[in-house]
């Protein structure tokens, strides 16, 4: 679907068209589509997904990713199912089958339960023979809507941290240190950690994104600088490398970064690599926020480093890496024959370390207090 209802659309292709990340197809409604991500940022490719299958393999394969974009595919996913379970005999148990596949694809973003519980509670409210494919359509659709909004929240809210430093600069160029793809793509529009950098740009403030690679998958220098690039935000790519090199000679003012699940406590587990940079930025004195939807925080849990279970992937993803070759877009290996490869796809980053957690509500520190308080109504259902 256009992103044409949008205050603003992030995901623009070069041709200028504003997309979601995700969408029911207009004039066939049977079909849910995705901007296929691993073809990022050689190729833009729009992908079908015909039933719920699809979906899970969307997430599993990383056509889609981000942890609010994980959780919004399954809901839509369901909604497919809904449609497959129309014809059986009992069709709120084939959703409820497919919801407990779905909630296999990937364990790390709690977006994905989140999504999934809150389907499944509409459908246990909803009495005796609901109309599910419309139930499960009108959910799909209003998480994507208040994700959009979410995002367009916590834009709001981190711009101001811009703006201060911006002031304390006097004007010239704050640059924000990202680490992954938390952008636009990672979401329905926006992002979490990219929307307070566009909310700045629209206010006229010189700001500055410095990317981080984001080995194995390159999630920075494939879709965060594609985003960024289409929606002319001044960025430059490093290796996953130097941001503490950077932050010594004093060229990162901020860091901010995602989350793919935060504990009620305040600890955060983000794409691998983002605890070095929020030691890095502990020890220069920068501060480290982490932006995040309230549909990221896992309220059931208090300890990030022996609660959150992360998730290790292909060893292909660190032996292989993905470029374009005159017009062919190739898969290389970089590695010695023989070598053992590990690859866990997060890490956890300690309260302690984060400055501050920047939500839809506001923001407010990486603790137990106040995650509780800004959120009472959330907070209060698990004790
Ligand atoms: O493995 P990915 O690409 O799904 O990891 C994504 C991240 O780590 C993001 O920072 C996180 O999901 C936040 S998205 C707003």
């Amino acid at each position: 679907m256009r992103a044409a209802g949008d205050t603003i659309a992030l995901v623009t292709t070069p041709n200028a068209e504003n997309f979601r990340t995700i969408w029911l197809k207009p004039d066939d409604p049977a079909i849910v589509q995705i901007i296929d991500q691993t073809r990022l940022p050689h190729e833009f490719v729009v992908q079908d997904l015909r039933n719920y299958r699809d979906g899970a393999r969307a997430i599993t394969e990383m056509l889609v990713r981000g942890a609010p974009l994980i959780g919004a595919t399954a809901a839509w996913s369901l909604y497919l199912a809904a449609l497959e379970g129309s014809n059986t005999r009992d069709p709120a148990g084939f959703v409820t089958r497919a919801a407990a596949e779905l909630g296999e694809t990937r364990p790390t973003a709690i977006n994905l339960r989140w999504a999934l519980d809150r389907v499944l509670g509409v459908i246990r409210e909803s009495g005796k023979n609901p109309d599910l494919v419309s139930l499960l359509r009108r959910e799909a659709q209003a998480i994507c809507d208040e994700d959009v909004e979410i995002c367009r929240n916590i834009g709001v809210h981190g711009c101001g941290l811009i703006e201060e430093m911006s002031r304390k600069k006097s004007g010239a160029a704050v640059n924000v240190l990202t680490h992954c793809n938390a952008g636009a793509l990672a979401t329905i529009n926006w992002g979490t950690a990219t929307a307070p950098v566009y909310a700045a740009r629209q206010k006229g403030i010189n700001v500055h994104v410095w990317v981080d690679e984001t080995r194995p998958r390159n999630q920075g220098s494939q879709l965060t600088c594609w985003e960024l690039a289409r929606n002319e935000v001044p960025h430059t790519l490093i290796v996953d490398n130097a941001g503490g090199h950077l932050m010594q000679k004093g060229q990162v003012d901020l860091c901010i970064t995602g989350t793919d699940r935060t504990t009620r406590s305040g600890d955060v587990a983000n794409k691998i690599g983002t605890y070095l940079k929020a030691l890095a930025a502990k020890d220069n004195g920068i501060p480290f926020f982490v932006a995040l939807p309230s549909t990221t925080i896992d309220w059931t849990i208090r300890d990030g480093l022996t609660e959150i279970p992360i998730e290790e992937r292909d060893a292909r993803e660190v032996s292989h890496v993905r470029g374009k070759h005159g017009n062919e877009v190739l898969d290389v290996n970089t590695v010695a024959e023989g070598s053992a490869i590990s690859n866990y796809a997060f890490d956890v980053t300690p309260a302690r370390l984060i400055s501050g957690l920047i939500t839809e509500r506001g923001i407010c520190k990486a603790t137990e207090d106040d995650l509780a308080r800004l959120f009472p109504d959330l907070a209060g259902r698990v004790s």
